[in-house]
């Protein structure tokens, strides 16, 4: 070890227990080097010393990632922004946060994955992978259950174990076998105990079962009492607190903590340090190669909604307009990075794209309505409009709407929005709306008078290029919802509510997401693991094989029916018939995304082992399958199956419990 604990004092030791300042770690009288901690998921943002933020690249949302179904562009956006990291020198990224998308209001849900634990848990996998493999650390966050911005600093989640292990944990359970070098705590207590000084969560779970090896830092302001925290296992205070010391001296000299447990936490501090210090720190992309893989990620995550013929345009005089024409749409906070990158409107690139068989008219954000709203151009949309081939309406949130610190009260785009689509439609028929939002909206107020919507998340700087490239079909719209579209915010789970301040009660247990309209039988809007191509998919031969008790093999031959190549992500869904606890109907179990030429088939294998049938089973405390009858779904989308198989699990009878008899085995 280059850095020895026992060249350590008491007092410099409990000062490596919080930072040095906002971003960096303590270095005990000049015996450490200090490391650089920087966010964040979706590109760096790094402090200039004059406390500006440093340019960096604008990668796509971690929606835009999770939409794509394919891990390889999470691990490309976090090779892409470790590079940056290296290049400014920061040794820890703050990044991923994978919480899961309990409610479309959430205002950081651009920066998390989906409703499901299993395509979070392998995107954050993936891009932790890609950090690491460039010698910078990760942070993975939240940890756990913060699905709110609202009152996050004092709102317990109040969730029971099942729901914890089978929802809000297992995303974190799948990317800590990746190791990232950090998890950040969240702020929020958990059943009423703050997550900084949650030894069950910190120490119980997330090391003792989960197997993280690494350091655990809290969130920004996250620790309420050091000492506690530090027992409970969360090693390094962000950002500096000056009351640390004093708090940790006296706490040791009554004896609350001791030198052995304050001495876990600086060996972790030390094991960090000297993780930064590699021979991987290699930057092998250029800036333009960065904003490449920023466009290339942007294609393949853009999901394509609705399509009445009328996508891809490929000629035509075109208005493109509305908020995000010129510029795409970004969350606001931590996340965001400040790019230099000056995009072009939305029409130059759509004209470009087309090799200039598009013609197209670039109108501002705005433009005067009947009652004069004013903008660049006071020319009359409606009246532009009418004279041209189709409309391209590029909408959506956007920061302020999105953003950490604040969740949406409403899932409906505003009345402004609206009224354009509204307005516009009645003097074109045919529209297209670019909606540019962290999560879903609720679109039934327009959806029917429009012919076609993509969905193209927070897009990150290469945002135009992509959407441009899609709309004009250079490149195949192959994204899926990473989570559902509801009807109206009354069909989710939480509605309007939001917790009475103090505690919020996951009432709904583990039916989150897609398990949530399954069970209620509600219709949505677009279901989980949904998305449009421009080619066709034809599913089947399904082949189920048994590899072992609880080891199967699924396989199933997809087709493009199509003259056009594109990619299809095929989702495996498991259902448990019948169970002594409620189950969703089905559980996302595996996945492909599939690229096939016009024309072409390949065989999709996914393998299903014990997880994929089992419940936590809290009267047993483990994962526990019951024997019985189960069905494997392979669906285009959680509502769209295209081939099933039922199969009968009969496991040794001394495992199973509540069973009825013993003949039933004989
Ligand atoms: C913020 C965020 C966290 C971020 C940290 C540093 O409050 O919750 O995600 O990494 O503080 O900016």
């Amino acid at each position: 070890m280059k850095y020895d604990i026992k060249n350590l004092t008491l007092d410099e030791k409990i000062q490596l227990l919080t930072g040095k300042n906002y971003w960096q770690t303590n270095d005990a009288n000049g015996k450490l080097p200090s490391i650089w901690l920087a966010d964040g998921p979706l590109g760096l943002r790094m402090a200039n010393p004059d406390g500006t933020t440093k340019q960096s690249t604008a990668m796509p949302s971690s929606v835009v990632i999770a939409n794509s179904w394919n891990t390889e562009n999470a691990r490309l956006q976090g090779e892409t922004i470790a590079d940056e990291c290296i290049q400014e020198g920061a040794d820890v990224l703050l990044a991923p946060g994978v919480n899961m998308k309990r409610t479309p209001l959430c205002g950081r849900n651009f920066e998390y994955y989906s409703e499901d634990p299993i395509l979070a848990g392998y995107m954050a996998k993936a891009f932790i992978e890609g950090v690491q493999s460039k010698g910078i650390g990760t942070s993975l966050k939240h940890f756990y259950a913060n699905n709110r911005e609202y009152d996050r600093f004092v709102q317990s989640s109040d969730l029971d174990e099942r729901t914890a292990y089978e929802i809000y944990l297992p995303a974190f359970e799948i990317a800590v076998q990746a190791q990232p070098w950090t998890v950040m705590c969240a702020y929020n207590p958990i059943n009423g105990v703050w997550a900084s000084e949650n030894k069950q969560a910190l120490t119980d779970i997330l090391c003792g079962e989960f197997g993280f090896t690494g350091l655990v830092m809290s969130d920004w302001e996250a620790v309420r009492s050091g000492w506690r925290a530090a027992k409970a296992g969360l090693d390094l205070r962000m950002p500096f607190n000056p009351n640390e010391y004093g708090e940790v001296k006296t706490a040791y000299e009554k004896g609350w903590i001791t030198e052995e447990e304050i001495d876990i936490c600086v060996q972790r501090l030390l094991d960090l340090i000297e993780k930064t210090e590699n021979d991987k720190k290699i930057i092998t992309t250029t800036k333009e190669q960065r904003h490449q893989n920023a466009v290339k990620i942007a294609e393949d995550g853009i999901v394509l909604l609705k399509n009445e013929g009328i996508l891809p345009l490929t000629e035509g005089d075109l208005l493109v307009c509305g908020p995000f024409a010129k510029a795409p749409a970004f969350g606001g906070g931590s996340a965001r990075a400040q790019s230099d990158y000056i995009p072009k409107h939305l029409a130059v690139e759509l004209v470009s794209a087309s090799d200039g068989k598009i013609k197209a008219d670039e109108q501002c954000g705005y433009f005067a309505f009947r009652s004069a709203t004013s903008c660049d151009f006071m020319t009359d949309g409606f009246t532009v409009a009418r004279k041209k081939d189709a409309v391209v309406l590029c909408l959506g949130t956007g920061f302020p709407i999105e953003g950490e610190h604040g969740d949406r009260t409403s899932i409906r785009l505003t009345e402004l929005q609206e009224d354009i689509i509204l307005g516009m439609a009645k003097y074109n028929e045919n529209i297209v709306v670019v909606l540019e939002s962290g999560s879903a909206v609720d679109v039934s107020p327009w959806i029917d008078k429009v012919k076609a919507v993509v969905w193209a998340g927070f897009p990150g700087e290469g945002g135009q290029e992509a959407i441009a490239r899609v709309l004009t079909g250079k490149v195949c719209p192959s994204g899926k919802t990473s989570e559902t579209f509801p009807i109206r915010l009354e069909d989710t789970p939480t509605g309007e509510t939001r917790g009475n301040g103090f505690y919020e009660s996951y009432n709904e247990g583990v039916f989150m997401g897609y398990r949530w309209y399954d069970k209620m039988q509600k219709q949505v809007a677009f279901p989980f693991g949904f998305g449009l191509s421009y080619a066709s998919f034809e599913y089947s031969d399904l082949k189920i094989e048994k590899k072992g008790e609880l080891d199967y093999e699924v396989s199933y031959l997809i087709k493009n029916t199509s003259a056009v190549d594109g990619a299809e992500v095929s989702q495996v869904y498991v259902g448990d018939i019948f169970c002594r606890v409620p189950r969703p109907e089905k559980e996302l179990k595996g996945w492909a995304k599939t690229y096939l030429k016009a024309g072409e088939s390949k065989r999709v294998c996914i393998k299903l082992n014990e997880r994929a049938f089992a419940f936590y089973s809290t009267a047993l405390k483990k994962w526990h399958v019951e024997s019985g009858e189960f069905i494997i779904q392979v669906g285009a989308s959680s509502r769209e199956i295209r081939l099933s198989q039922s199969i009968e699990l009969c496991l040794p009878y001394d495992e199973q419990y509540s069973t009825l008899s013993r003949e039933i085995y004989e």
